[in-house]
């Protein structure tokens, strides 16, 4: 079995450094690169259904449910299908308007988690289609839905999910291209997104191998009062994951916004002592996170960002600047996450804190 340490002090580092191997896992045998479309025959649907989708429900809890924010933002960009994200325990309460077009993807690693399987029921009861992204193979909601995609992401262990989260995040690109394919995105398009997914498992590692650089960025922070971990578009999804990393296994509190609402409250909190983390690679909304910067520096709050290799720009407005390779603004998710893992995991180190068990928290919430 995959579940020793091989080495690692924590599960959670060993999941952080499988992730190569997770998203290889997950993208393998279903990049179709002849049709420049992605195959998930678990979906168990025909394009002509596929096609006949007017609309996407995708429930979850904590990490599932940030994933799925992202896979929101992939499928509206490749697909232009509508998509709304809910957590699975509002969800399962509300009278949510549904249509025969609609299909609901419940995402959980474990496929257990008690609000996820009651929304995956709720939505049944209503003649819903309804598809898994799970992990756990045989687990109640990958059997209880109609047909989904696997994460192939291997055992987690670690109460805090990082290779389930990346894995789930790879699954939403191949199902946005799928269904892009269906519609708007062209052969060419296709094809080169696909090339560019092959790729991330070898960006991913490269990644991984500077994890010195986050350590020091984790000393230098361990005792902040809190920390904002602020994105926009793919990456708002990604500063909602970084947040809830660091406050699961360090206690720190620590919360994720749209960069653009920093002013409709936010930044109050902004002062020395209150570090901000901005997620702004190379993409369409570079410039306006470079203005967010400079609102938090006017008022004194220190600046960790996460940029783009090749970025000569960002090192003169923050004083931490960890650099991922350059990539389409769709895959940039993936990467991003990458060193918020590892500054949640080198913070909470720091501070002695229990890693894979921390307190109050479980591994999968098997009851309401
Ligand atoms: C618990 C775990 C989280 C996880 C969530 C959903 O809260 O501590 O790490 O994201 O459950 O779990 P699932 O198995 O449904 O993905």
């Amino acid at each position: 079995v995959e579940t020793d340490l091989s080495g690692y002090p924590h599960y959670m580092l060993k999941e952080i450094f499988d992730q190569p191997e997770a998203i290889r896992n997950a993208m393998r045998g279903r990049l179709d690169l002849e049709e420049a479309t992605a195959k998930l025959g678990g979906l168990n649907m025909n394009p002509q259904q596929l096609l006949r989708i007017q609309r996407i429900v995708i429930v979850g809890c904590g990490t599932a449910r940030h994933a799925g924010i992202v896979g929101e933002y992939l499928i509206e960009s490749l697909a232009h299908l509508p998509v709304e994200v809910d957590y699975a325990s509002e969800f399962r309460y509300r009278n949510a308007p549904l249509d025969g077009e609609t299909v609901v993807f419940a995402v959980s690693q474990s496929g257990e988690t008690a609000d996820t399987l009651a929304a995956v029921r709720e939505s049944k009861r209503k003649g819903m289609r309804v598809l898994g992204i799970c992990n756990q193979v045989g687990s109640t909601i990958a059997r209880e839905t109609e047909g989904g995609v696997y994460m192939h992401a291997g055992p987690e262990i670690g109460v805090a999910a990082t290779k389930s989260f990346t894995s789930q995040v790879l699954v939403f690109l191949l199902l946005a291209v799928l269904l892009g394919r269906l519609r708007y995105l062209s052969a060419r398009q296709g094809k080169k997104l696909l090339e560019a997914i092959e790729k991330l498992p070898e960006q991913v590692a490269s990644v991984l191998a500077r994890h010195e650089e986050v350590r020091a960025i984790a000393e230098k922070y361990a005792h902040a009062d809190g920390m904002l971990f602020l994105g926009r578009q793919f990456q708002y999804g990604i500063a909602l994951e970084g947040a809830l990393k660091m406050k699961e296994i360090t206690y720190i509190r620590a919360e994720g916004h749209p960069a653009a609402e920093l002013k409709h409250g936010v930044i109050a909190l902004i002062d020395e002592r209150m570090p901000s983390v901005f997620l702004c690679p190379q993409d369409g909304v570079y410039d306006k996170n470079l203005s967010n910067i400079a609102e938090v520096k006017a008022r004194r709050g220190p600046v960790i960002a996460i940029a783009s290799e090749g970025d000569d720009r960002i090192g003169e407005l923050a004083d931490d600047v960890f650099f991922v390779p350059q990539c389409s603004e769709l895959l940039a998710p993936i990467l991003t996450v990458l060193p918020l893992q590892l500054l949640a995991y080198y913070t909470a180190v720091g501070l002695g804190r229990d890693v894979d068990k921390p307190r109050n928290l479980a591994k999968s919430v098997t009851v309401e």
